[in-house]
């Protein structure tokens, strides 16, 4: 299905992406080069946007403030177009042609995981601001995140519907061509089990469908309270649509794959009563989120979502590391990343633990009125 909304901004973006990659190696002397890769198109097209705008800011601060070792910090971007093979294919060109030292991304777990054994096997550091399959870290050590992971986030949904929504039988649709959807399942099902809730219905679909009908259909005949949909927003709101059309007006819940500025504007008023849980909230009072929702503002038009919070903190985390490193080469900089403590964000405090993850808090966020609105904060 096309996007067309997004057509003109993301073919620019696509296009400066392949120019300022020719060339590669830098200018050694006066810069460090930075990868990054994510989805500037396709139907996660935001994931990469918001990606690449937290990280603009947060390099643009670092260099307006004097840069890193006495460098300037460059990154260059590629877009994978949502594609596990493609990011592949880039994080390739990023090491070999570029020669940068480090790499930030992808958003999506799938394709993270097919690009981080590239990262791992050549040496190079790759954060991933908001990949939460566990598997991802486990590829190797020079493999990190900033963001809590799947187990967690999954077992978040599974209290809050429970204990604050009460709901006893849920019904699951999942995306089973995403890693993410998938592990999200399997964690929501135990979970929700050992809080004495019934999963009474399963079924799934495919990132990139359009129609829900049959799914949605046979979940109705079930009766449940809820449905969790561990997927990303744009089939989350064409399938919010098609499942009110049909009558099925119970709660929607799901995981930070929802975590979109077009989720609204694609499922509308379908969307309402609905819950996901996310990383941070715009609507945090502290001084630091205020100042980052400002800036952010100021310069892209729009709140930032969690995937730009996080991927500010990842590249700020990076540039803080490489400092910290004394030193632009990989090795030392992999090593300073995996020291990292209270490393104070706008996601929250980052600790990088021995499993190269981080531990965090998530919010629990309302789909109401065609905004989000933050309910509640849950711990480890
Ligand atoms: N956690 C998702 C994944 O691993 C990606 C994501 C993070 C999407 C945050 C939106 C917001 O696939």
């Amino acid at each position: 299905m096309k996007l067309p909304t997004f057509s003109s901004s993301v073919l620019l973006l696509g296009g400066l992406a392949i120019t300022s990659c020719s060339g590669g190696g830098g200018d050694a002397a006066n810069e460090i080069l930075i990868g990054e890769y994510g989805s500037l198109t396709g139907t996660t097209a935001t994931f990469g946007i918001s990606t690449k705008n937290g990280i603009d800011l947060a390099i643009d601060e670092v260099n307006a403030a004097g840069g890193v070792l006495g460098k300037q910090l460059r990154v260059i971007v590629e877009d994978d177009q949502g594609r596990p093979e493609e990011a592949q294919t880039v994080v390739t060109k990023l090491i070999t042609r570029d020669e940068v030292v480090a790499i930030l991304g992808e958003v999506a777990s799938s394709r993270t995981l097919a690009a981080a054994p590239v990262a791992q096997s050549n040496g190079i550091p790759m954060i991933t601001p908001s990949s939460t399959n566990p598997k991802i870290t486990e590829v190797g050590d020079y493999i990190f995140r900033v963001c809590f992971i799947d187990p967690f986030q999954g077992f978040v949904m599974a209290k809050f519907a429970a204990t604050t929504l009460k709901v006893r039988n849920v019904a699951i649709l999942t995306d089973v061509k995403n890693d993410h959807s998938v592990g999200l399942t399997q964690v929501f099902t135990e979970e929700f089990g050992k809080l004495g809730g019934r999963i009474v219905a399963r079924e799934s679909y495919s990132e990139g469908d359009t129609d829900f009908s049959a799914q949605l259909t046979s979940l109705r005949a079930r009766n449940p309270d809820a449905i969790y949909v561990p997927g990303y927003y744009t089939e989350v709101g064409l399938l919010a649509r098609q499942a009110r059309q049909l009558g099925l007006d119970v709660p929607l819940l799901g995981g930070d794959g929802w975590d979109s500025p077009r989720l609204t504007e694609i499922g509308g008023p379908a969307m309402n009563n609905s819950y996901f849980s996310s990383h941070y909230s715009p609507q945090d009072t502290s001084q630091l989120v205020r100042r980052f929702v400002g800036q952010y503002q100021e310069r892209f038009g729009e709140v930032p979502d969690g995937l730009a919070a996080l991927a500010y903190d990842a590249a700020k985390l990076l540039a803080d590391a490489i400092a910290r490193a004394g030193s632009a080469e990989p090795a030392a900089i992999r090593d300073a990343i995996a020291q990292t403590k209270g490393f104070v964000g706008v996601t929250g405090t980052i600790s990088i633990n021995a499993q190269r993850n981080a531990d965090k808090a998530a919010t629990v966020v309302r789909v109401a009125g065609g905004k989000l609105e933050f309910v509640e904060t849950i711990r480890q």
